[in-house]
């Protein structure tokens, strides 16, 4: 499976060093957390960090998860800023399905995200126009949260829903439960607070890389 370091995780003073660290490690993406403090109460990053990430390492996919009411203002603004997938929450009251549509137009993969409290069968009518779910495991907003067992229901109640694609998961997930989650159907395993605060990421990912 593949693995995607939170940099909300990282020293905000050494952005840079730390990226460089999880690529050295053998990362397969970035995950950048977008919070507009209304969606989820906390702010984070601008589109200028997503795009000093993506000038500095151009080869790196960067998984950008919008926690925003109104991510439609700021779709083309990450896509330009070099996003490889551009995640929206199922919860916000734009045509969801016509934004990922249009994410999918230009060339990005579209992600999905729901809640903890969105059940799968929310989102049914909405697989057809994702390329990946994203299965929140703890309430969005803060890193280094307590990882929810209760939404491995939800996994595998997408695979049963016949949903095919990219599934990622994204809260409080360590190396005591990524295995966990990989015999639930998980493909991309978020990981902010471990990967960052990891001994050993190389260990750790190559360990990953061979769920
Ligand atoms: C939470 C964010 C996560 C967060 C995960 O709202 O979407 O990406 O950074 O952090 P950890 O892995 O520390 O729970
Ligand atoms: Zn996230």
């Amino acid at each position: 499976m593949k693995v995607a370091p939170s940099i909300l995780a990282a020293d905000p003073l050494s952005m840079g060093c730390d990226v460089q660290r999880m690529v050295d490690a053998g990362t397969d993406w970035i995950h950048v957390d977008i919070m507009d403090a209304h969606f989820v109460p906390n702010l984070s990053f601008s589109p200028a960090l997503t795009e000093a990430l993506h000038e500095r390492f151009p080869a790196l996919p960067l998984d950008v998860h919008l926690m925003m009411d109104e991510p439609e203002k700021y779709i083309d603004v990450f896509i330009d800023a070099g996003a490889s997938v551009l995640t929206i929450h199922a919860e916000i009251a734009a045509d969801v399905a016509a934004l990922l549509d249009y994410i999918r137009s230009r060339g990005v993969k579209a992600g999905l995200s729901v809640k903890p409290g969105t059940p799968a069968e929310a989102i049914r009518h909405l697989l057809p126009h994702a390329d990946m779910v994203l299965v929140m495991t703890v309430e969005p907003g803060f890193g280094g949260q307590a990882f929810n067992p209760d939404m491995l229901g939800k996994l595998t109640a997408l695979r049963e829903m016949g949903y095919t694609g990219l599934l990622e998961a994204d809260g409080g997930i360590s190396m005591k439960n990524v295995a966990l989650l990989r015999q639930h159907g998980l493909d991309v395993a978020v990981m902010g607070t471990a990967m960052f605060s990891s001994a050993d990421p190389k260990a750790d990912m190559d360990a990953i890389h061979a769920l």
